[in-house]
């Protein structure tokens, strides 16, 4: 028996449904729109750029212990919590680069006690680091919270699937892709996909280039920038595994193009923070085919979120 509910055990436990004739708040009116809404951002993007330089700061004074915070979280997910460097990836025989080089770095609700202990006697960069992204994290959740009250009445009990007894489950990721000097073969920076998610709070992204497709993998892709104080929401597999392939809320296609005004010579680096909430105590049982249904039959590639 896993610890964790099924979709249907927790269709069960939290009596959850769809309920189509419910008045729509107006992030649901745009979800069923479009697959994604704008939602509001107390953070600013002096916030999230602080985290980003906090990340590179340690990288410079204090890798070691930068490294020291990677650990496997929870498992249902693929899950990693703390640093992690990717170096640049070039396909031997298309010469296409597809990797960018990047540091990356996830926050969890656990990792929380676990870094305050072990960096307690650390350097201030580092403590600083890691209290930023727990401030955030801890902000995105409301923000979260917010969303999932707005989808309520016509999702009845989707606050106890998420946040139940006020408990959460996410991870916060913090992007800092290198900067670069611009050259023929480069791909998209992030190949399409679905999250693995319940929900995904788009937080932040100094970079044009996010797109999303409502119709899914053959559908129309829209960009969409992040403007102050502005972020978006959508949905991730999770949440169709819980409410199922009918529901008016279906997961976003979406991805990351590669935007660089014509003349450039350089591209800084560049940062997006983005928070995937998930269900506690579910386990969706979410699988690589469902998150890049395009690899169906053919070899398997890293599990994208
Ligand atoms: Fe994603």
């Amino acid at each position: 028996m896993s610890e964790f509910l099924s979709p249907s055990q927790a269709r069960d436990v939290y009596g959850l449904e769809s309920r189509y004739f419910a008045p729509r708040s107006e992030i649901e009116q745009a979800l069923m729109r479009a697959g994604i809404a704008a939602i509001e951002m107390p953070l600013s993007s002096d916030d999230f750029q602080q985290l980003s330089n906090g990340m590179a700061v340690c990288l410079d004074e204090c890798p070691d212990l930068l490294a020291q915070t990677f650990h496997k979280a929870d498992s249902r997910y693929g899950g990693e919590a703390g640093f992690v460097r990717k170096e640049r990836k070039v396909n031997a025989d298309s010469g296409l680069q597809t990797a960018d080089p990047k540091s990356y770095f996830h926050f969890t609700e656990s990792t929380q006690g676990r870094w305050r202990e072990q960096f307690a006697q650390g350097p201030k960069v580092m403590r600083d680091f890691l209290e930023s992204g727990f401030e955030i994290q801890d902000a995105l959740i409301g923000v979260a919270k917010t969303v999932v009250r707005d989808l309520e009445s016509s999702h009845p009990n989707m606050g106890q699937l998420y946040f139940p007894d006020d408990d959460s489950f996410s991870f916060l990721r913090l992007l800092r892709y290198d900067g670069y000097e611009p050259y023929v073969s480069m791909g998209e920076v992030a190949k399409p996909h679905y999250d693995i998610s319940g929900i995904t709070i788009q937080a932040y992204a100094d970079a044009p280039g996010f797109w999303a497709a409502q119709d899914g993998v053959q559908g129309e892709r829209r960009h969409y920038d992040t403007n102050e104080h502005e972020a978006y929401t959508f949905l991730g597999k999770g949440h169709e595994k819980v409410y199922g392939a009918a529901d008016n809320l279906q997961p976003l296609w979406h991805g990351v193009d590669r935007i660089i005004p014509a003349g450039v010579t350089y591209v800084p680096e560049r940062t997006a923070v983005i928070l995937f909430v998930d269900a506690p105590n579910v386990d969706y049982h979410v699988k690589q085919t469902d998150t890049l249904p395009h690899l169906l039959g053919s070899h398997a590639l890293a599990f994208a979120n």
